[in-house]
């Protein structure tokens, strides 16, 4: 078990496109990926992608399980995608918000495309194709962004959408307020 240290924004290695692997069923790569399943969990992240530990290759790990806290959340299975390719179902884009492990503390609203098939190898090099929507979409979809080198700000539309989370949570709570009564002072004169 080993906690990597994740790379920030600013560091080259987040923006190489990242190598194919081309030896399954190695001591090297089974090593790879309990790195990025420890350190994804340790930092409660979605996923993880190997150049985010600083290793270009094309290998990305993500899921997300049932949260009792969050029984509405959606869930993503448990997956390793080694060498994945991304074809779209559905050119229609979303918008959510997002974060990532490399970016932390910020917030982003990212558009997606809504339904994707996605194909790759598992780490003992068997072949996995599945198709996917929504949430689980979009987490295939930023994973595999970083290994051309592409981080979510990239693909924003406004950044004006871009922020700290801590500040845009406390921005949505006061949304969800009650509006404050408008004092008599300030109404305009007739
Ligand atoms: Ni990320």
């Amino acid at each position: 078990m080993a906690v990597r240290e994740v790379l920030k924004m600013g560091n080259p290695l987040l923006l190489r496109v990242a190598r194919p692997v081309t030896g399954f069923g190695t001591p090297e790569l089974e090593q790879l990926i309990t790195d990025l399943f420890d350190t994804m969990k340790a930092q409660d992240g979605a996923g993880l992608a190997a150049p985010q530990i600083g290793v270009s290759l094309r290998v990305v790990v993500f899921g997300v399980e049932a949260n009792p806290r969050y029984p509405d959340a959606e869930t993503v299975p448990t997956t390793v995608l080694v060498n994945p390719i991304i074809e779209v179902l559905d050119r229609t884009l979303e918008e959510d918000w997002e974060g990532c492990l490399s970016l932390p503390g910020l917030r982003g609203l990212v558009p997606r495309y809504r339904r994707i098939r996605y194909r790759a190898f598992d780490p003992q090099g068997r072949p996995i194709e599945r198709e996917a929507e929504g949430f689980h979409a979009r987490v295939v979809q930023h994973e595999c962004d970083h290994l051309d080198g592409i981080l979510y700000p990239f693909r924003m539309r406004d950044l004006r959408q871009l922020g700290f989370e801590s500040e845009l949570e406390r921005q949505e709570q006061r949304e969800d307020a009650p509006a404050p009564p408008i004092p008599e002072a300030v109404t305009p004169p007739r």
